[in-house]
């Protein structure tokens, strides 16, 4: 039979053990508590865009110092874009082609907005092989058809940026985007 002394210290043992045991299913816990957290800042973090990325998703451009007959080059999304103003004469250029002749048969009013069909925004990348076309810059080569010119393998796009002549098989692509007013435009 246990001494009272034994029955003590058997006591005080398992005391013991078990704070060990609770220190251990604690310890255990806590970490589980900081991986679930570590885990969820990552996926919050992806699910919520960067101020980048939404700096990136829509590119205001200030129309107004572009005369009839220019164009500039801008960016969206990290891509070339070109905004022209046609001339009256390049609007009928466009209008005169027949969409049977066409490549990629679209009409200048299917590639422009109602009542500003002078203005031809439209990505500046190839659809050959993404090369940027010249035809922005005062003087630059604009190709058979008077709009951009490919010199990469030699498209030629017209007067409202579709494929008349060379590889490309389709017509430079026109973005999504919105007049603001009358001389700002949101494209994206
Ligand atoms: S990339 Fe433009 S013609 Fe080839």
């Amino acid at each position: 039979m246990a001494t009272l002394e034994e029955t003590n210290a058997a006591l005080v043992e398992a005391d013991h053990s078990l704070r060990r045991r609770d220190f251990i299913n604690i310890a255990a816990v806590s970490f589980a508590g900081v991986g679930a957290v570590a885990v969820a800042l990552p996926l919050v973090n992806q699910m919520s865009p960067s101020a980048d990325v939404l700096a990136l998703a829509s590119t205001e451009v200030d129309i107004s110092k572009i005369a009839p007959g220019q164009a500039i080059k801008t960016s969206w999304r990290k891509q070339p874009v070109f905004v022209r103003n046609l001339t009256p004469k390049e609007i009928q250029d466009a209008k005169a082609v027949s969409l049977g002749e066409l490549r990629d048969p679209q009409s200048l009013a299917d590639r422009t907005k109602p009542g500003k069909e002078n203005w031809l925004i439209t990505l500046g990348v190839c659809t050959h092989l993404g090369c940027v076309p010249l035809g922005v810059g005062d003087g630059e080569n604009r190709g058979d058809y008077g709009g951009y010119f490919c010199p990469c393998h030699g498209s030629h796009y017209d007067t409202a940026a579709r494929i008349r002549k060379g590889p490309a098989p389709t017509n430079l692509v026109v973005p999504e985007y919105n007049f603001t007013s009358d001389t700002v435009v949101t494209i994206g």
